[in-house]
Protein backbone atom coordinates (compact mmCIF):
# COMPACT_ATOMS: atom_id res chain seq x y z
CA UNK A 1 0.00 0.00 0.00
CA UNK A 2 1.27 3.47 -1.04
CA UNK A 3 1.56 6.11 1.61
CA UNK A 4 -0.85 8.78 1.97
CA UNK A 5 0.15 12.42 1.02
CA UNK A 6 -1.58 15.08 1.85
CA UNK A 7 -0.83 19.16 1.02
CA UNK A 8 -2.96 22.35 0.43
CA UNK A 9 -3.66 24.45 -2.33
CA UNK A 10 -4.60 28.36 -1.39
CA UNK A 11 -7.32 29.57 -3.78
CA UNK A 12 -5.68 32.36 -5.08
CA UNK A 13 -7.01 32.85 -8.56
CA UNK A 14 -3.89 33.35 -9.95
CA UNK A 15 -1.76 30.57 -10.21
CA UNK A 16 1.26 31.41 -11.13
CA UNK A 17 4.78 30.26 -12.23
CA UNK A 18 6.28 30.55 -8.83
CA UNK A 19 3.51 28.18 -7.65
CA UNK A 20 3.98 25.49 -10.80
CA UNK A 21 8.62 25.43 -10.50
CA UNK A 22 8.07 25.26 -6.19
CA UNK A 23 5.70 23.54 -5.73
CA UNK A 24 2.77 21.69 -8.40
CA UNK A 25 5.51 20.26 -10.60
CA UNK A 26 7.22 18.16 -7.55
CA UNK A 27 3.57 17.08 -6.84
CA UNK A 28 2.94 15.79 -10.40
CA UNK A 29 6.28 13.85 -9.56
CA UNK A 30 4.57 12.75 -6.41
CA UNK A 31 1.54 11.05 -7.75
CA UNK A 32 2.73 7.99 -8.61
CA UNK A 33 4.55 7.13 -5.36
CA UNK A 34 2.01 8.36 -2.86
CA UNK A 35 -1.87 8.16 -2.71
CA UNK A 36 -2.61 12.08 -3.03
CA UNK A 37 -4.87 14.09 -1.54
CA UNK A 38 -4.71 17.91 -2.02
CA UNK A 39 -7.02 20.23 -0.91
CA UNK A 40 -8.27 23.99 -2.27
CA UNK A 41 -8.09 25.53 1.31
CA UNK A 42 -10.79 28.29 1.68
CA UNK A 43 -11.37 27.51 5.19
CA UNK A 44 -7.81 29.21 5.30
CA UNK A 45 -8.20 31.63 3.10
CA UNK A 46 -10.64 33.13 4.84
CA UNK A 47 -8.82 33.94 8.46
CA UNK A 48 -7.37 37.25 5.80
CA UNK A 49 -10.27 40.08 4.55
CA UNK A 50 -11.20 38.83 1.04
CA UNK A 51 -14.40 39.40 -1.16
CA UNK A 52 -17.15 36.76 -0.78
CA UNK A 53 -18.22 37.52 -4.53
CA UNK A 54 -15.07 36.18 -5.43
CA UNK A 55 -14.50 33.54 -3.93
CA UNK A 56 -16.53 30.99 -6.25
CA UNK A 57 -14.31 32.06 -8.85
CA UNK A 58 -10.90 31.80 -6.91
CA UNK A 59 -11.79 28.19 -5.96
CA UNK A 60 -12.72 27.12 -9.29
CA UNK A 61 -9.65 28.52 -11.24
CA UNK A 62 -7.74 27.25 -8.75
CA UNK A 63 -8.71 23.53 -9.42
CA UNK A 64 -8.97 24.18 -13.39
CA UNK A 65 -5.50 25.59 -13.41
CA UNK A 66 -3.73 22.88 -11.27
CA UNK A 67 -5.33 20.06 -12.90
CA UNK A 68 -4.68 22.21 -16.46
CA UNK A 69 -1.00 22.24 -15.36
CA UNK A 70 -1.45 18.43 -14.71
CA UNK A 71 -2.31 17.17 -11.51
CA UNK A 72 -4.81 14.64 -12.92
CA UNK A 73 -7.63 13.92 -10.86
CA UNK A 74 -7.60 10.48 -12.17
CA UNK A 75 -4.81 10.04 -10.07
CA UNK A 76 -5.18 12.04 -6.97
CA UNK A 77 -8.31 13.73 -4.93
CA UNK A 78 -8.76 17.04 -5.25
CA UNK A 79 -11.40 18.62 -3.04
CA UNK A 80 -12.50 21.74 -1.69
CA UNK A 81 -11.86 21.83 2.05
CA UNK A 82 -15.06 23.44 2.72
CA UNK A 83 -16.72 20.31 1.35
CA UNK A 84 -15.87 18.11 4.53
CA UNK A 85 -16.90 19.66 7.40
CA UNK A 86 -14.87 17.23 9.39
CA UNK A 87 -11.83 19.32 9.28
CA UNK A 88 -13.34 22.19 11.40
CA UNK A 89 -14.75 19.11 13.82
CA UNK A 90 -11.50 17.95 14.22
CA UNK A 91 -9.43 21.00 14.60
CA UNK A 92 -11.97 21.75 17.63
CA UNK A 93 -10.59 18.86 19.14
CA UNK A 94 -6.43 19.47 18.48
CA UNK A 95 -7.33 22.97 20.00
CA UNK A 96 -7.80 21.82 23.08
CA UNK A 97 -4.76 19.89 22.70
CA UNK A 98 -2.28 22.79 21.38
CA UNK A 99 -0.69 25.04 24.12
CA UNK A 100 -1.46 28.80 23.11
CA UNK A 101 2.58 29.22 23.39
CA UNK A 102 3.37 27.18 20.19
CA UNK A 103 0.76 29.04 18.20
CA UNK A 104 1.96 32.09 19.49
CA UNK A 105 5.57 30.95 17.53
CA UNK A 106 4.28 30.77 14.25
CA UNK A 107 6.39 33.10 11.95
CA UNK A 108 3.66 32.91 9.82
CA UNK A 109 1.11 34.29 12.22
CA UNK A 110 3.47 36.79 13.61
CA UNK A 111 3.49 38.11 9.69
CA UNK A 112 -0.13 37.84 8.93
CA UNK A 113 -0.57 39.46 12.08
CA UNK A 114 1.35 42.42 10.83
CA UNK A 115 0.11 42.52 7.64
CA UNK A 116 -4.03 42.70 8.72
CA UNK A 117 -3.25 44.43 11.64
CA UNK A 118 -6.93 45.49 11.94
CA UNK A 119 -8.07 42.07 11.54
CA UNK A 120 -5.91 39.95 13.46
CA UNK A 121 -8.63 37.11 14.35
CA UNK A 122 -8.97 33.97 16.24
CA UNK A 123 -8.49 31.92 12.93
CA UNK A 124 -5.45 33.32 11.63
CA UNK A 125 -3.94 32.50 14.78
CA UNK A 126 -5.60 28.76 14.35
CA UNK A 127 -5.06 28.53 11.28
CA UNK A 128 -1.65 26.02 11.92
CA UNK A 129 -4.37 23.63 13.97
CA UNK A 130 -6.84 23.44 10.73
CA UNK A 131 -3.81 22.73 9.10
CA UNK A 132 -2.55 20.08 11.21
CA UNK A 133 -6.34 18.81 11.20
CA UNK A 134 -6.21 18.74 7.43
CA UNK A 135 -3.48 16.27 7.48
CA UNK A 136 -4.41 14.24 10.22
CA UNK A 137 -8.00 13.56 9.42
CA UNK A 138 -6.44 11.54 6.60
CA UNK A 139 -3.39 10.13 8.48
CA UNK A 140 -1.24 11.88 6.20
CA UNK A 141 2.26 10.86 6.19
CA UNK A 142 4.18 12.79 3.72
CA UNK A 143 3.79 16.54 3.14
CA UNK A 144 4.87 18.53 0.28
CA UNK A 145 5.61 21.82 1.15
CA UNK A 146 7.66 24.82 0.51
CA UNK A 147 9.85 26.09 3.12
CA UNK A 148 7.86 28.30 4.69
CA UNK A 149 5.16 26.14 6.00
CA UNK A 150 7.78 23.89 7.71
CA UNK A 151 7.28 25.17 10.95
CA UNK A 152 3.39 24.45 10.37
CA UNK A 153 4.48 20.76 9.95
CA UNK A 154 6.70 20.26 12.67
CA UNK A 155 3.34 21.84 14.92
CA UNK A 156 1.27 19.08 12.99
CA UNK A 157 3.97 16.34 14.47
CA UNK A 158 3.71 17.74 17.86
CA UNK A 159 -0.07 18.01 18.14
CA UNK A 160 -0.15 14.35 16.48
CA UNK A 161 2.19 13.02 19.07
CA UNK A 162 0.05 14.75 21.48
CA UNK A 163 -2.98 13.03 20.63
CA UNK A 164 -1.51 10.20 20.67
CA UNK A 165 -0.17 10.02 23.89
CA UNK A 166 -2.95 11.66 25.44
CA UNK A 167 -5.87 9.28 23.58
CA UNK A 168 -4.03 6.17 22.30
CA UNK A 169 -1.98 5.57 18.75
CA UNK A 170 -4.01 6.85 15.94
CA UNK A 171 -2.01 9.39 14.00
CA UNK A 172 0.94 9.15 12.22
CA UNK A 173 3.08 11.80 12.77
CA UNK A 174 3.49 13.81 9.51
CA UNK A 175 6.66 14.79 7.68
CA UNK A 176 7.54 16.83 5.32
CA UNK A 177 9.02 16.73 1.60
CA UNK A 178 10.62 19.56 0.71
CA UNK A 179 10.95 20.65 -2.98
CA UNK A 180 14.24 21.10 -4.71
CA UNK A 181 13.40 24.10 -6.80
CA UNK A 182 14.60 27.16 -4.99
CA UNK A 183 12.11 29.69 -4.34
CA UNK A 184 11.28 31.40 -7.44
CA UNK A 185 11.99 35.61 -7.23
CA UNK A 186 9.42 37.74 -8.44
CA UNK A 187 9.79 39.78 -11.62
CA UNK A 188 10.83 42.80 -9.17
CA UNK A 189 13.97 40.53 -8.04
CA UNK A 190 13.27 41.36 -4.15
CA UNK A 191 10.36 39.54 -3.12
CA UNK A 192 9.09 35.95 -3.76
CA UNK A 193 6.97 35.54 -6.42
CA UNK A 194 3.04 36.40 -4.87
CA UNK A 195 -0.06 37.17 -6.29
CA UNK A 196 -0.01 39.62 -3.67
CA UNK A 197 2.78 41.55 -4.88
CA UNK A 198 2.11 41.98 -8.04
CA UNK A 199 5.48 40.15 -9.12
CA UNK A 200 3.96 37.25 -11.17
CA UNK A 201 3.55 35.70 -14.26
CA UNK A 202 0.64 33.60 -13.89
CA UNK A 203 0.41 30.40 -15.50
CA UNK A 204 -2.45 31.36 -18.13
CA UNK A 205 -0.94 34.27 -19.44
CA UNK A 206 -0.98 35.07 -22.55
CA UNK A 207 2.01 35.50 -24.53
CA UNK A 208 1.61 39.33 -25.29
CA UNK A 209 1.66 39.79 -21.12
CA UNK A 210 4.48 37.62 -20.56
CA UNK A 211 6.52 39.42 -23.16
CA UNK A 212 5.66 42.58 -21.40
CA UNK A 213 5.90 41.54 -17.79
CA UNK A 214 9.18 40.50 -18.99
CA UNK A 215 10.10 43.27 -20.64
CA UNK A 216 9.58 45.20 -17.80
CA UNK A 217 11.35 42.66 -15.67
CA UNK A 218 14.36 43.84 -12.93
CA UNK A 219 17.87 42.31 -14.18
CA UNK A 220 21.17 42.14 -12.59
CA UNK A 221 21.16 46.15 -11.63
CA UNK A 222 25.02 46.72 -12.03
CA UNK A 223 24.56 46.55 -15.53
CA UNK A 224 23.35 49.90 -16.63
CA UNK A 225 24.24 50.18 -20.50
CA UNK A 226 23.65 47.85 -23.21
CA UNK A 227 27.85 47.42 -23.57
CA UNK A 228 28.20 47.00 -19.97
CA UNK A 229 29.00 43.20 -19.29
CA UNK A 230 26.20 41.57 -16.85
CA UNK A 231 26.71 38.94 -14.43
CA UNK A 232 23.92 36.19 -14.74
CA UNK A 233 24.69 34.82 -11.12
CA UNK A 234 22.65 38.05 -9.95
CA UNK A 235 20.27 38.33 -12.52
CA UNK A 236 17.21 36.88 -11.31
CA UNK A 237 15.84 36.03 -15.57
CA UNK A 238 19.04 33.68 -15.92
CA UNK A 239 17.38 31.44 -12.85
CA UNK A 240 13.91 31.56 -14.84
CA UNK A 241 16.29 30.38 -18.23
CA UNK A 242 17.16 27.04 -16.50
CA UNK A 243 13.76 26.32 -15.78
CA UNK A 244 12.43 26.87 -19.30
CA UNK A 245 15.18 26.79 -21.92
CA UNK A 246 17.60 24.41 -23.22
CA UNK A 247 20.72 23.83 -22.47
CA UNK A 248 22.37 25.15 -25.17
CA UNK A 249 20.33 28.65 -24.57
CA UNK A 250 21.56 28.66 -20.99
CA UNK A 251 25.33 28.44 -22.29
CA UNK A 252 24.94 30.93 -24.83
CA UNK A 253 22.84 33.37 -22.45
CA UNK A 254 25.43 32.96 -19.53
CA UNK A 255 28.36 33.22 -22.25
CA UNK A 256 26.95 35.88 -24.37
CA UNK A 257 25.40 38.00 -21.16
CA UNK A 258 29.04 38.45 -19.69
CA UNK A 259 30.70 39.88 -22.60
CA UNK A 260 27.41 42.18 -23.50
CA UNK A 261 27.15 40.27 -26.80
CA UNK A 262 23.56 40.48 -26.17
CA UNK A 263 21.80 43.10 -23.95
CA UNK A 264 18.99 42.35 -21.55
CA UNK A 265 16.10 42.38 -24.40
CA UNK A 266 17.47 40.13 -26.41
CA UNK A 267 18.06 37.80 -23.61
CA UNK A 268 14.91 38.08 -22.21
CA UNK A 269 13.40 37.63 -25.42
CA UNK A 270 14.52 34.21 -25.62
CA UNK A 271 13.37 33.86 -22.41
CA UNK A 272 9.67 35.01 -23.15
CA UNK A 273 9.10 32.66 -26.58
CA UNK A 274 10.51 29.77 -24.30
CA UNK A 275 8.04 30.39 -21.50
CA UNK A 276 5.15 31.03 -23.73
CA UNK A 277 5.91 27.72 -25.35
CA UNK A 278 6.16 25.91 -22.18
CA UNK A 279 2.92 27.33 -20.78
CA UNK A 280 1.37 26.70 -23.78
CA UNK A 281 -0.38 23.83 -23.00
CA UNK A 282 -1.07 24.34 -19.47
CA UNK A 283 -2.82 27.43 -20.37
CA UNK A 284 -4.43 25.56 -22.84
CA UNK A 285 -6.06 22.88 -20.82
CA UNK A 286 -6.86 25.68 -18.09
CA UNK A 287 -8.70 27.73 -19.96
CA UNK A 288 -10.92 24.95 -21.65
CA UNK A 289 -11.35 23.53 -17.78
CA UNK A 290 -12.70 27.31 -17.10
CA UNK A 291 -15.14 27.29 -19.74
CA UNK A 292 -16.43 24.74 -18.72
CA UNK A 293 -17.06 24.93 -14.99
CA UNK A 294 -19.72 21.91 -14.46
CA UNK A 295 -16.64 19.10 -15.61
CA UNK A 296 -14.60 20.81 -12.49
CA UNK A 297 -17.40 20.77 -10.46
CA UNK A 298 -17.99 17.48 -10.81
CA UNK A 299 -14.04 16.60 -10.16
CA UNK A 300 -14.42 18.25 -7.40
CA UNK A 301 -17.83 16.78 -5.65
CA UNK A 302 -16.55 13.67 -6.45
CA UNK A 303 -13.10 14.44 -4.50
CA UNK A 304 -15.04 15.70 -1.49
CA UNK A 305 -17.24 12.34 -1.67
CA UNK A 306 -14.54 10.34 -1.32
CA UNK A 307 -12.49 12.36 1.68
CA UNK A 308 -16.02 12.44 3.76
CA UNK A 309 -15.71 8.72 3.55
CA UNK A 310 -12.23 8.62 4.93
CA UNK A 311 -12.68 11.74 7.61
CA UNK A 312 -15.84 10.89 9.14
CA UNK A 313 -14.22 6.76 9.55
CA UNK A 314 -11.15 9.01 11.37
CA UNK A 315 -13.58 10.57 13.33
CA UNK A 316 -15.70 7.80 14.70
CA UNK A 317 -11.86 6.92 15.86
CA UNK A 318 -11.37 10.16 17.05
CA UNK A 319 -14.62 10.21 19.38
CA UNK A 320 -14.14 6.53 20.40
CA UNK A 321 -10.68 7.29 21.79
CA UNK A 322 -11.83 10.19 23.52
CA UNK A 323 -14.99 9.01 25.28
CA UNK A 324 -17.15 10.81 22.99
CA UNK A 325 -19.21 8.67 21.04
CA UNK A 326 -22.45 7.26 22.90
CA UNK A 327 -22.46 3.22 23.38
CA UNK A 328 -25.56 1.50 24.62
CA UNK A 329 -24.99 0.38 28.44
N1 LIG B 1 -0.79 26.69 4.67
C1 LIG B 1 -0.46 26.11 3.41
C2 LIG B 1 0.10 27.21 2.50
O1 LIG B 1 -0.22 28.36 2.67
C3 LIG B 1 -1.65 25.48 2.75
C4 LIG B 1 -2.15 24.30 3.51
C5 LIG B 1 -3.33 24.20 4.16
C6 LIG B 1 -1.48 23.06 3.66
N2 LIG B 1 -3.48 22.96 4.72
C7 LIG B 1 -2.37 22.25 4.42
C8 LIG B 1 -0.26 22.56 3.23
C9 LIG B 1 -2.02 20.96 4.77
C10 LIG B 1 0.09 21.26 3.58
C11 LIG B 1 -0.79 20.46 4.35
O2 LIG B 1 0.84 26.92 1.59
Amino acid sequence: MKKRLFSGIQPSGDVHIGNYLGAIKNWIALLNDYDCIFSIVDYHAITVEYDPGLMQKRILNAAAVNIGAGLDPDRCILFVQSQVPEHTELTWILNSLTPMGLLERMTQYKDKAKQNEKNVNVGLFDYPVLQTADILLYKGCAVPIGEDQLQHVELSREIARKFNMRYGELFPEPQHLLSDAPRIMGLDGKSKMSKSMDNYISLIEDPDTIWKKLSRATTDENRKRRNDPGNPEICNLFTLHKYFSNETEIAKVNKECRTAEIGCIECKRILSDNMVKALAPIREKSLALMNKPDDVLDVLNTGAKKCRKIAEETMEEVRSLMGLRLVKV
